[in-house]
């Protein structure tokens, strides 16, 4: 099945709205393999690869959901040749300052998270000023995951946490699950309900190992490129096919 924009430009009418997932995250896989597969530079793979998380933004904010969270650039990604890593990070650069004024027209909030310290200053610029300037936006929030880690990630709020105790702000005791939340990147940020893996890879990968406890899990096949809306309606189906319990019995 190909896309079809046309057809698919409102929610399709068997995937019921009430039960849409509230938050989706995405670990777009396979950039590099559909650009073997087409005889090209893996990079080139990387930019169709922000043509396709462009169309699912919008698609989720034209079908009603309310956040997408997106796998940009993991820390372990900064083993890959320099080149492509260079590639990547001034790709991040150029696709935020050419699509700031986009996503002021579209009220799309967007966020990072990660340990943003270390990427390069002026691609923290960027992130800066478009997270600065969509703050006040209503419609969708658009996460972005950058030089993130989930046990990092962890390790961090375990890190802040102590501190606040060794300075006697908080007692051990009152160490909970809504506490932990509050140290993460995330905090504020819903859990996902559905994750989205292409390429057919059945991983985590240390994406969001905390906020990923009760989300549906959907893996295709298709290459991240491809991933369009047809493959996300799919994925939508299956997620309303899924019978949520978390952890409890039906009644
Ligand atoms: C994984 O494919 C993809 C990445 C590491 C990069 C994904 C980044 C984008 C699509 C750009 C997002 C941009 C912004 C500004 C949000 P891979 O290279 O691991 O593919 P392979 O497994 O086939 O080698």
């Amino acid at each position: 099945m190909t896309a079809n924009p046309t057809v698919l430009q409102d929610l399709p009418a068997d995937l019921d709205r009430e039960r849409l997932p509230m938050h989706v995250a995405v670990i777009m896989d396979g950039n590099g393999r559909w650009a073997k597969r087409q005889g090209l530079p893996r990079i080139l793979g990387h930019r169709r690869g922000v043509d396709a998380l462009k169309d699912l933004l919008r698609c989720c904010r034209d079908w009603g959901i309310q956040a997408l969270t997106a796998y940009a650039f993991s820390t372990e990604n900064w083993g890959r040749p320099l080149e492509e890593v260079d590639f990547l990070m001034a790709l991040f650069e150029r696709v935020l300052r050419q699509e700031l004024q986009e996503m002021m027209r579209e009220n799309v909030r967007i966020q990072f998270v990660g340990n943003l310290n270390s990427l390069p200053r002026s691609l923290q610029a960027e992130i800066e000023r478009s997270m600065e300037d969509t703050r006040h936006n209503q419609g969708i929030q658009f996460t972005v995951a950058t030089n993130y880690g989930g046990r990092q990630e962890i390790l961090q709020a375990c890190r802040s946490i102590a501190l606040q105790v060794q300075q006697g702000l908080i007692q051990p005791e009152q160490i909970d699950e809504a506490l932990f939340e509050r140290h993460l990147y995330t905090a504020g940020i819903s859990d996902p309900d559905l994750l989205i893996r292409t390429s057919g890879e059945m991983r985590i990968s240390n994406f969001l190992l905390w906020q990923v406890a009760y989300s549906e899990i959907y893996i295709t096949d298709t290459l991240w490129p491809d991933f369009d809306r047809a493959e996300f309606y799919r994925a939508l189906r299956a997620y309303q096919q899924r019978d949520r319990r978390f952890g409890k019995v039906k009644t």
